[in-house]
């Protein structure tokens, strides 16, 4: 793999750490490209009350030097403020420590399997790093990701499709600032209420929601990826990434949900030469034929589960006692469609880049450039 990364932290730990390794040398980075995604992850309607105590900053801490990246793995750290308050709970130092074990496992988190695969005995053990709180050091990561696709043009943007029940009407041409604004990045205002609506209901009612983010990669140049392999598929590798996102739980490409019930004349984009420019007649494939990209928007949903922490704790088995119990509560979210929208993009970003990078290989950023440079030159011809 040309591009990877590695993240470590728990939830309640001292802080997050991430390193991306593969990025070319001679790509402007500063913490305050990073900012935004950060803040971007942080916010949405349905958010805990831990979100009001993080303000993520990503630090670099390695393979940058003036601004500039070195071609050496890039290390960002993001702190987590809320450690302040779990100093003893997460002590890494075993006179310090100061244990108070969950035993009443959360239907739908890892909490259960976690323990078992662990030998567990305390779902703290489990929790912290399957929580969600990791889906920041990937924001980080995939900001940088994001640059360095910026340079050819290309953007990764999501918004959210539904929450619950309450489906957003897209339009034809998107409006990203609106997105940005609406309190659960809603394309479609009016939906946006609706869902805003939905969210202090289930909120009311102890329960939670899931939803449907979609991520637009715009300028992708054709040609990333392979049908050479089932493993260097680029749809393959962004099912992936997608569902590797914690309680998202399907995917989709293009029209994927809805090809799968049409018959063949509705479903294929026909090939077409505008003013010259080869291109599709529709984009119902979402930019990928073969795992390969064609030229067109690649555009992928995620399907999220509503959050498996409930305020109205559902039924379970407390491990120690053996006995029927309610869930453990801790402070959680009620609904992360917006948030996970975000992640999305990270994701989509990281694989796209390490695909551009596989294609175009490159150690600085100059031949990297001279390499698409020269590609997408002669395929538009
Ligand atoms: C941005 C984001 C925030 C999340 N916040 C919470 C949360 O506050 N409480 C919770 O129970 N689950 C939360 N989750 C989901 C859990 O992390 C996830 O359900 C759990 O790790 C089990 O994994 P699985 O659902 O993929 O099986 C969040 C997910 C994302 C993407």
């Amino acid at each position: 793999m040309t591009l990877r990364f590695l993240t470590a932290g728990e939830s309640h730990g001292e802080r997050l750490t991430v390193i991306l390794d593969g990025v070319p040398a001679g790509l402007t980075l500063r913490e305050e490209d990073l900012v935004t995604d950060l803040r971007r992850r942080q916010g949405g309607h349905g958010r805990g009350g831990r979100m009001a105590i993080e303000h993520d900053v990503a630090h670099i801490v390695a393979g940058v030097r003036g601004g500039l990246t070195l071609g050496s793995p890039i290390t960002l750290e993001i702190a987590n403020r809320d450690w302040e308050n779990w100093r003893q709970v997460m002590a890494v130092d075993a006179a310090e420590v100061k244990r108070k074990p969950i035993t009443r496992v959360r239907p739908g988190h890892a909490d259960l399997a976690g323990m078992l695969k662990y030998g567990a005995d305390d779902a703290r053990d489990v929790l912290e790093r399957a929580s969600a709180r990791e889906t920041a050091a990937r924001v980080a990561a995939g900001g940088v990701a994001k640059l360095l696709l910026g340079q050819f043009g290309s953007t990764v943007r999501s918004y959210t499709r539904s929450i619950g029940a309450i489906e957003a009407r897209v339009p034809a041409s998107i409006d990203w600032e609106a997105v940005e604004s609406s309190p659960v990045r809603s394309p479609d205002p009016k939906s946006g209420v609706a869902m805003v609506a939905a969210i202090d209901a289930a909120r009311e009612h102890g329960d939670t929601l899931g939803g449907i983010f979609t991520v637009i990669a715009e300028g992708v140049p054709p040609g990333l990826g392979s049908y050479r392999q089932w493993d260097t598929r680029l749809d393959g590798l962004l099912a992936q990434a997608i569902v590797s996102i914690p309680a998202c739980k399907a995917v989709a490409i293009g029209d994927g949900e809805n090809a799968a019930r049409q018959p063949g004349s509705q479903v294929h984009d026909v090939p077409v030469y505008d003013d010259g420019r080869l291109g599709h007649e529709t984009n119902r494939a979402g930019g990928l034929t073969g795992g390969v990209t064609n030229g067109e928007p690649v555009v992928v949903h995620g399907f999220m589960k509503p959050i498996s922490t409930l305020l109205k704790p559902l039924a379970t088995i407390d491990l120690k006692t053996k006995q029927p119990a309610r869930a453990h509560y801790e402070r959680s979210d009620i609904c992360v469609v917006p948030a996970a929208g975000v992640v999305g993009e990270a994701m989509v970003a990281l694989v796209l880049a390490g695909a551009l990078l596989e294609k175009f290989g490159g150690d600085s950023m100059s031949e990297l450039r001279t390499n698409v440079g020269a590609y997408l030159q002669t395929v538009r011809r």
